[in-house]
Formats: structure tokens, sequence, C-alpha cells
């Protein structure tokens, strides 16, 4: 595993995908990003104490395409039970792959495809205490428990982790981990309003299904929503 450290950089997701000569396992980590990136172009706030990282994964042909679909969602699942083995507390899964912590939200991950490779971004509310903009929403683990963590020593275990549960993935256990993930899934019976390309619809959000697509009651119908096309508004 190659390893760069920055005390400063706009996004480590954005390092990783502009490195020419990028393999497997490549691992970067800021203490602050000055352009932390989120999903659908959000900002994400990087302050000094959180975990920053982002690392790399290459595309196996073996493995079908519509799998990688499952990809956010694995990481998110990895990830709660890496922070349960550092804190072990009542973290939510929020599909796809936020996860919370007494419905604040504690990490953010941001998959993106460049040529043969995932980067895998991920942050997470470790030691910071001053979540500013996302204050309302944030929690960090700091916050929660008042003590001060190795932040390269929680990564590590992070990305770890994480290979070792797609080799998991790999070996065909999707299902025991989809259980899994169900048992800490954070929408379930929660009315969401869901946003697609074209329109707003308003349900009951249910259980995470087989093919990674989470199920909403809306209305009297019940509707499965794709990771990569919903939008899931603020209430
Ligand atoms: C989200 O909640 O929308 C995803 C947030 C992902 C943030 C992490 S921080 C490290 C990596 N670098 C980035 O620019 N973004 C990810």
């Amino acid at each position: 595993m190659r390893i760069y450290r920055f005390d400063e950089i706009d996004s480590t997701n954005r390092f990783l995908r502009e490195k020419e000569d990028i393999l497997e396992k490549d691992l970067a980590i800021a203490k602050i990003q000055n352009a932390g990136r989120g999903r659908r172009g959000n900002k994400w706030v990087s302050t000094e104490g959180a975990a920053l990282f982002s690392f790399s994964l290459k595309h196996d042909f073996q493995i079908n395409e519509e799998e990688y679909m499952k990809l956010p969602l694995l990481v998110g699942y990895s990830l709660l039970d890496s922070l349960k083995k550092i804190e072990n507390l009542d973290y939510k899964f929020k599909w796809t792959n936020d996860l919370y912590l007494e419905e604040k939200k504690i990490s953010g991950i941001l998959v993106e495809k460049i040529k043969d490779y995932y980067v895998i971004g991920i942050g997470i509310n470790v030691n910071n205490l001053n979540l500013e903009e996302a204050k309302d929403r944030g929690i960090s683990l700091r916050e929660k428990t008042g003590k001060e963590y190795d932040l390269e020593k929680v990564i590590l275990t992070v990305v770890s982790d994480f290979f070792k549960s797609f080799e998991e993935f790999k070996n065909g256990n999707w299902n025991e981990i989809l259980e899994k993930i169900n048992k800490v899934n954070y929408l379930y019976g929660k009315r969401i309003n869901i946003v697609t390309f074209d329109k707003e619809e308003s349900g009951i959000a249910g259980d995470i299904l087989e093919d990674g697509t989470l199920e909403v009651f809306v209305g009297n119908e019940i509707k499965r929503y794709n990771i990569g096309s919903i939008h899931i508004a603020k209430k």
C-alpha cells in the first residue's frame, strides 16, 4: 500500500482521480481539505480532526459490472463494523452510504469511478468538535465520548477492514451482509421525499433489497429506487 499524507489539499478524491500512475490500495490522507467533495456536487466540511481519506480499488473484470452498484453499500457496511470496533455505539446506515449516530451524520462516503479504478473517499467526524456548517446535522466521536483518537490508526483499520469485506463479498456472502445492513437501516419506516430526474415523490422507506435498491411504499404502490438516480430530500 502506498500512503500519501497531506497537511492540506483540495480533495483526496481529486488527488487519486488525477493520479496517472494509480495502483490498487493507494491511500491519500489529509489533515485538512479546502475543497472536500460530497455526493451530487455537495461540499464536505473538512476541518482538522476529521478522518479525511481516499483509497483505490481496481475494477475486477471477473465481477459483473452490476455487482459494483453495491459497492457504496459495502463500503458503508464495512465502515460501520470498523467504527463499532473502535467505539461500540449505535450507528445507523443511511442508504445509500452515510453513517448516522443519534440522528446526526458521523460519516459520508463518495465513490467515484475513474478508468479501471474506483476511488473510495471517506470523511469521518472523529476528533473534530466544531462542525461549523454541519453543526445541526453532524456529530463526531469525540463529541460523543470525550476521547481523542489516533486518526491514522482509525483510517488504516477502516481500509484494511474494507478489503477483507470485499473479499467476503467476492466469495458470495452478499445476503449475509445485506441482512446486517438492514438491521441498522436508518431510513426504515421513515417518510422520505425522493427526487428522481423528472419528479418528486413521497413515501415510507422499507428494506434495502438484494440488488441494492431501496423499497419505498408510495401510496398503494411498492417502488424500488436505484442508488444512482435518486436524491432524498432534506426534511
Ligand atoms: C457525502 O456525504 O456526500 C460524501 C462525503 C465524502 C467526503 C470525503 S472526505 C475524503 C474524500 N475527499 C473528498 O473530497 N471527499 C471524500
